[in-house]
């Protein structure tokens, strides 16, 4: 790699940053875009190749399906819910132009690889998608919430018994920029036998 696109990827890398779906706008991409950015996901590092992640895309004609869910997931854990907070719940299926959830594969596989190397995998290829939205100008973000765990949704997405629900990906344009985040300090967090 020239040093050039080294430097280009750094940089990516260190300016990404996570952009809330009330703050992510049309346009959002477009299918090859988003193709792109799935065969970024793919790159991943992925021991045994047995691809521990799968994505549902949830379309704008589907968002009200998951805001029942949403709503739904709120009420069972908390019976004492209000609507407001029930309709707040509901609201948060509709921002984002693009929207899918991340599933990861943690059942028996073949080779046995253990959940904790899948779950890194599966870290990596979000990772990968998120980075690759941002090298097209997109916002975009993760987000989970207690909804992941509950039935409705694993219904909803028909998870299957080893499945879970990690997180939703947001992505579309940005109303405008957030101050850098303060990253931690290298020495934190290395250190040397
Ligand atoms: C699996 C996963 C789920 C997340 N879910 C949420 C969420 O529900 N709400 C939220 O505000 N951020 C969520 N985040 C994003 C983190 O909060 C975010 O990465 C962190 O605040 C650091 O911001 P940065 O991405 O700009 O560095 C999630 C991150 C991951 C990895």
């Amino acid at each position: 790699m020239a040093n050039d696109e080294a430097s280009f990827a750094l940089t990516l890398m260190t300016t990404r940053q996570t952009i809330l779906p009330k703050r992510l706008f049309a346009p959002g991409p477009s299918v090859a875009q988003v193709n792109d950015m799935f065969r970024a996901a793919a790159a991943a590092p992925d021991h045994g190749g047995v691809m521990p992640w799968r994505f549902v895309l949830v379309p704008g004609d589907k968002r009200a399906a998951l805001a029942g869910v949403f709503a739904q997931a709120l009420i069972e854990r908390d019976a004492a819910a209000t609507p407001e907070q029930v309709s707040q719940a509901r609201e948060k299926a509709f921002r984002s132009p693009f929207v899918a959830l991340a599933i990861a594969r943690l059942g028996p596989c073949e080779p046995d690889v253990e959940p904790l190397e899948r779950m890194v995998s599966v870290g990596a290829a979000l990772q990968n998608f998120l980075l690759a939205a941002h090298s097209m100008g997109f916002g975009s973000s993760l987000t989970s919430g207690q909804a992941m765990r509950s039935k409705v949704l694993r219904s909803l997405f028909r998870l299957t018994e080893g499945e879970q629900a990690v997180c939703c990906i947001n992505v579309g344009t940005a109303d405008r920029r957030k101050p850098a985040r303060l990253r931690p300090d290298v020495a934190a967090f290395v250190s040397s036998l």
